[in-house]
């Protein structure tokens, strides 16, 4: 059974969509911990699953580096063997990607390589294409930039706005992480990562 770590930052509602995935018994991965770099509203998720969790405020460290190592710390003490990243909105330090690639990938709302960063949504928007998307990737140390697992195009529709463009998109993203996730949890994933990476 893959042991499974969500960071999250905002709502959680892709950590809940695999949540809801994992409560299936033949899911073969199950999240054992949540961790936030805040006070994430999405930490309530991991309560309605009897979930731990832990906070790492990013904003009570001196640096991005000690940051880094404490929340490696708290995730090492559950012994992941997957990272997923749904809604961090943290870069993480290079010592922590080191620490857990490739088993640590991360969900964006656009078809990377295109928007990357954290507006990948309103930049798409603002860019005035007809579709966007959703990918899943191993996180590495740039943004956005690692090697990509799964990615499938969302249509932008007129009249859209920042927030239904979004809601489109997160349906799919799911969709696609639970799929990666099972991936890794039936060990076809990370071997072509590593030929991707
Ligand atoms: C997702 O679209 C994720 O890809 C992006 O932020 C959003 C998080 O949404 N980084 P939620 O917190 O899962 O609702």
């Amino acid at each position: 059974m893959l042991r499974v770590a969500v960071l999250i930052s905002g709502t959680g509602s892709n950590l809940r969509a695999l949540l809801e995935a994992t409560s299936d018994p033949a899911y073969p991965a199950r999240v054992v911990v949540v961790g936030a770099d805040r006070d994430a509203p999405g930490l309530a998720h991991a309560e309605d699953f009897g979930l731990p969790s832990f906070t790492v405020p990013f904003t009570s460290y001196a640096s991005r580096a000690e940051w880094g190592d404490a929340l490696a710390e708290q995730l090492a003490v559950f012994e992941p063997d997957l990272v997923v990243l749904s809604g961090l909105m943290r870069l993480l330090p290079p010592a922590v990607v080191a620490r857990f690639a490739p088993r640590i990938i991360n969900t964006h709302p656009a078809f990377l390589p295109e928007f990357p960063g954290a507006h990948g949504v309103r930049d798409a928007l603002a860019a005035g294409v007809d579709a966007t998307g959703a990918s899943v990737i191993v996180v590495d140390d740039g943004i956005d930039s690692g090697p990509i697992l799964a990615q499938e195009r969302v249509p932008v529709l007129p009249g859209d706005d920042e927030h239904a463009l979004h809601e489109r998109i997160k349906p799919v993203e799911r969709r696609l992480l639970i799929d990666v996730v099972r991936r890794y949890a039936t060990g076809e994933l990370p071997a072509e990562a590593s030929t991707l990476s």
